[in-house]
């Protein structure tokens, strides 16, 4: 690997990375020399996915905390501090899914939908980018979009909302946090073999329709969002700011 693509001596926040996107992101970042804290709200969770990478003689630490409350993320960012830990890329992944006609969705669910997926993204950015401009060195942060920052779909209104919003945020961020050599961008997956999607990949006619509408004619592997992360966690990517990258096998191009 190009020292241009080299993350040996940085270390990376993966926020909901015990399983899915997020812990085929730590384990690419750790592959690339990032020493990464694995994150979600179990800490069973997390000591079996840091089992799992130490397993695989990559450098990570564990950090259960849930992204959505604001005290228990101050918390743990008090906590890196008393530990000497500088976090030099945050990728923003935590997220989930809620699936039900706008119509009949309550007002409870719009907003655990908004909050884990957009409100998170603020909470935790906040915190890093306070640091990083404290130290002076820069930083990375990454945050996960979805086909959805794009293209509307039914019964995902606020998923949709929320990844609309995670394109919007990275803009943010890069236009506050340029000047102090910090690059926000955000990552769009398509359709990805995660437990997220168990219900829409063993519906057949679900499965069916990912498989035509995509020109790759297949769904995406969480691994094969790792290239696309490391160029915008490593310093190939120091002059690219609040930018999406989608990486949906091409579905997008031909809506
Ligand atoms: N799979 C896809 O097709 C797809 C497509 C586009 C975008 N994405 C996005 O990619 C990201 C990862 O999705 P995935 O498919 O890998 O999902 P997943 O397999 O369900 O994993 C979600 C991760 O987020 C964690 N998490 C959820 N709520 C959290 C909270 N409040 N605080 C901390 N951690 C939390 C989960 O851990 P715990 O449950 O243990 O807390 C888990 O580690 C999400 O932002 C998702 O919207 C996925």
């Amino acid at each position: 690997m190009s020292s241009l693509f080299d993350l040996t001596g940085r270390t990376a926040l993966i926020t909901g990375s015990v399983r899915g996107i997020g812990y085929a992101l730590a384990e690419g970042l750790a592959a690339e020399g990032a020493r990464v804290i694995v994150n979600s709200r179990r800490q069973d969770a997390v000591d079996a996915a840091l089992a799992r990478l130490q397993a695989g003689g990559h450098a990570a630490l564990g950090a259960a905390f849930d992204v959505t409350d604001e005290a228990a993320v101050s918390a743990a960012f008090s906590r890196f501090d008393e530990q000497g830990i500088e976090i030099d890329i945050l990728i923003n992944n935590a997220g989930i899914q809620f699936r039900k006609p706008m119509v009949e969705l309550e007002l409870k669910d719009w907003q655990r939908v908004i909050d884990t997926n957009l409100t998170s993204a603020f909470i935790v950015g906040r915190e890093a980018a306070k640091r990083m401009i404290a130290r002076g060195r820069g930083g990375k942060i990454i945050n996960i979009g979805s086909l959805t920052s794009e293209a509307g779909r039914a019964t995902v209104a606020p998923y949709t909302a929320a990844k609309g919003g995670i394109k919007m945020l990275s803009r943010a961020m890069a236009a506050e946090w340029a000047q102090f050599n910090i690059q926000a961008n955000s990552i769009g997956p398509g359709y990805i073999l995660t437990e997220m999607n168990t219900a829409l990949i063993e519906n057949a006619e679900f499965d069916a329709w990912v498989k035509s509408s995509n020109p790759a004619q297949r769904w995406g592997k969480p691994e094969e969002l790792v290239g696309t992360a490391v160029y915008l966690a490593s310093k190939a990517s120091s002059y690219v700011n609040g930018q999406i990258i989608y990486v949906d096998g091409g579905w997008l191009s031909v809506l």
